[in-house]
């Protein structure tokens, strides 16, 4: 069984998905913990009403970012877990926090990396006249929203749309391709080909909506 951590700061839609995926088809995984950088998270109650061990470190109790990365480190591996999940965790992390967890440490990021690193994706891929736009999971490395893409998938951008509209579109991808990811790494279905990782029986890494 391998033990999977989940870091929210808000809402957790995407950690409940992979909290209900984890448990509707049966993955050798278990979530052991949500973790929170904000008290008043909203993921946190769906947590602790399935019975899994939450907790906070707010960030705003540390005068450092190096002194807040130390305290979640240490709340993390309490729960000795083998993959860490970012889940709509908006905190920047330092790079001895990205090296302790690499290559065991994924994010999920609304856009279609390389493209809109960083805050405000969909108004951004609007502004900009993107005709498609998406969402990414990859590993964790220093650079913000870089790091071995694991999968992505596309969603057109109608006319009309505004940034709610889109991310509504997009977050209906993000609750697919997270899940799948951390499945994949729970069945130890993921390679490593120098930086670039891919899936052991050549299962298709996109997901494209029409
Ligand atoms: C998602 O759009 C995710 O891609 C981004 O933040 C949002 C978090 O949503 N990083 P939720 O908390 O999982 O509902």
């Amino acid at each position: 069984m391998k033990r999977l951590v989940i870091l929210i700061s808000g809402r957790g839609s995407n950690m409940e998905a992979i909290v209900k995926a984890c448990a509707a088809e049966g993955w050798p995984a278990e979530v052991a913990a949500v973790i929170s950088n904000r008290p008043d998270a909203g993921g946190l109650l769906f947590a602790a009403e399935r019975g899994i061990a939450t907790a906070v470190v707010d960030h705003k109790a540390y005068a450092s970012r190096e002194d807040f990365d130390a305290e979640l480190a240490r709340v993390i591996d309490s729960f000795a877990p083998d993959l860490v999940v970012l889940a709509g965790f908006m905190r920047i992390l330092t790079p001895g926090f990205t090296a302790r967890y690499a290559r065991r440490m994924l994010n999920i990021h609304p856009s279609l990396l390389p493209a809109f690193t960083g805050l405000h994706t969909h108004e951004r891929a609007i502004a900009m006249g993107c005709k498609i736009a998406g969402v990414t999971v990859h590993f964790v490395t220093a650079e913000l929203d870089h790091g071995a893409i694991v999968m992505q998938a596309a969603v057109p951008v109608l006319p009309g749309d505004d940034a709610k509209a889109l991310s509504a579109r997009v977050l209906t991808a993000e609750h697919r391709i997270y899940p799948q990811s951390v499945r994949w790494f729970v069945e130890d279905a993921l390679m490593w080909d120098g930086e670039r990782v891919t899936h052991r029986d050549g299962a298709a890494q996109q997901l494209l909506l029409a």
